[in-house]
């Protein structure tokens, strides 16, 4: 029997919550094995994982792989390195861009904000997500700054987007689901936090979507082994069902598929100043999807996860997961960080920052089918200033000078937004 489904968000969410676990419940049964049996396979993995991190850390070895942007560029990546990055599910890419050029990036970043008087003209935060710092921005929701576009678009950015790319399996059966070689160009924000700034961080959350992820068709074949049983078969790296599928609405969303989510650095940051942290197990997306199914949580609930809030992740239901929490090493400018886009993250708290904290998100959001719709109201936004149709409607680059326009695009930025 097909899996009950909701395309759209049900109008009825603990009665859907309800109906969708039972039938994943049976669905599972109908293997052989019980849900119970299942999680165990999956709990071991992990565990496994979690125990084989926290032995690294306690070496005093950097739990985040690091892999020279030379490297990359050169084609001399090591197979060691390879498997240590799909192991790990992230990456930082060192000297992605020459340090200078980053730094460079970042003044320019300010001096585009002050000629168009933003700090004068700021409103406030336009969603809760990272949280008010006070009445100066930490997050700037400017998108079309022309460092933001020249990093897009550069060759420097392309070769490791495919090179991250290039990890997941993008054909299966007989079906291409995205193009490995181009990007879309996914427009995110820009942030700077200043020295001596005291953060609270961001919660571990994750990413990828909310309970679309059990609820719709397409989500239910990406995750078709977690919930028929057949666990073993489970591939974080396979991109099957994931490029195309709807997904609920909400003011965190992201549209598109992203096989990575990414920033680059616009200043050096050390590693124990309030910065991102992830769960580097890939796998545990099995974990998370099928704990709600246990018995002890509530047949309304899927372990707190809702439609219009980022999906939560803490010690309550994944305790085990939370033990494996590890931070990115000192990074300097011009350095790039990439996470697996199912991944747990976290930004640490800090207080009295040393030195700048800026960053520009630049995520690997390969061609394809989402990825192609969305890139049409990314046009419509690009062209206009607007700010792009996943983000908060705040719009404030529209009556600005000095933007990035169509003529600065180069071939891969016209490919980019769907323009050639
Ligand atoms: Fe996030």
């Amino acid at each position: 029997m097909p899996l009950p489904h909701w395309e759209e968000t049900p109008t009825d969410l603990p009665g859907a919550v309800r109906e969708v676990k039972a039938a994943l419940r049976a669905q599972i049964a109908a293997s052989g094995r019980t849900v119970e049996e299942v999680f165990a396979v999956v709990e071991r993995q992990v565990a496994g994982d979690v125990a084989e991190i926290n032995a690294v850390r306690s070496r005093g070895e950097t739990v985040w792989p690091v892999i020279s942007y030379d490297d990359i560029e050169s084609g001399t990546v090591s197979a060691a390195d390879v498997a240590q990055l799909r192991k790990r599910g992230c990456l930082v890419v060192r000297g992605h861009f020459e340090r200078s050029q980053a730094l460079g990036w970042d003044a320019e970043i300010v001096r585009y904000v002050e000629e168009n008087k933003f700090f004068e003209n700021y409103r406030g935060p336009g969603d809760d997500f990272f949280g008010s710092v006070g009445s100066k921005p930490e997050i700037y929701p400017i998108y079309w700054s022309h460092p933001q576009m020249e990093a897009r678009q550069s060759d420097r950015m392309a070769r490791v987007q495919a090179f991250l790319n290039s990890q997941w399996k993008h054909t299966s059966e007989g079906v291409q689901w995205f193009d490995p070689e181009r990007d879309s160009l996914y427009p995110d924000r820009i942030r700077r936090r200043p020295e001596g700034a005291d953060s609270a961080g961001l919660g571990t959350h994750l990413d990828p979507g909310t309970l679309d992820l059990w609820m719709t068709q397409a989500y239910q074949q990406a995750f078709r082994h977690l919930f028929n049983g057949d666990v073993e078969k489970y591939d974080p790296w396979d991109a099957a069902y994931r490029t195309a599928g709807p997904q609920y609405p909400g003011s965190t969303m992201c549209s598109a598929f992203r096989t990575f989510q990414g920033w680059t650095a616009l200043s050096d940051m050390a590693h124990d100043q309030g910065v991102l942290h992830t769960v580097p197990i890939p796998g545990a997306m099995a974990y998370l999807m099928l704990r709600p199914l246990l018995s002890d949580v509530p047949d309304d609930d899927m372990c707190e996860v809702t439609v219009n809030q980022v999906f939560p992740a803490g010690d309550k239901y994944h305790g085990l997961l939370m033990d494996a929490k590890a931070g990115i090493p000192d990074v300097r400018a011009g350095d790039s960080v990439w996470w697996h886009c199912d991944m747990i993250h976290s930004v640490a708290p800090v207080q009295d920052q040393k030195g700048w904290g800026n960053v520009m998100y630049i995520p690997a959001a390969p061609w394809c089918e989402r990825n192609e719709t969305y890139a049409a109201s990314v046009r419509d936004a690009f062209r206009s200033g607007s700010s792009p149709s996943d983000f908060p409607a705040e719009h404030y680059e529209r009556s600005w000078t000095g933007r990035f326009t169509e003529s600065d695009l180069n071939d891969t930025g016209r490919r980019g937004l769907g323009l050639s």
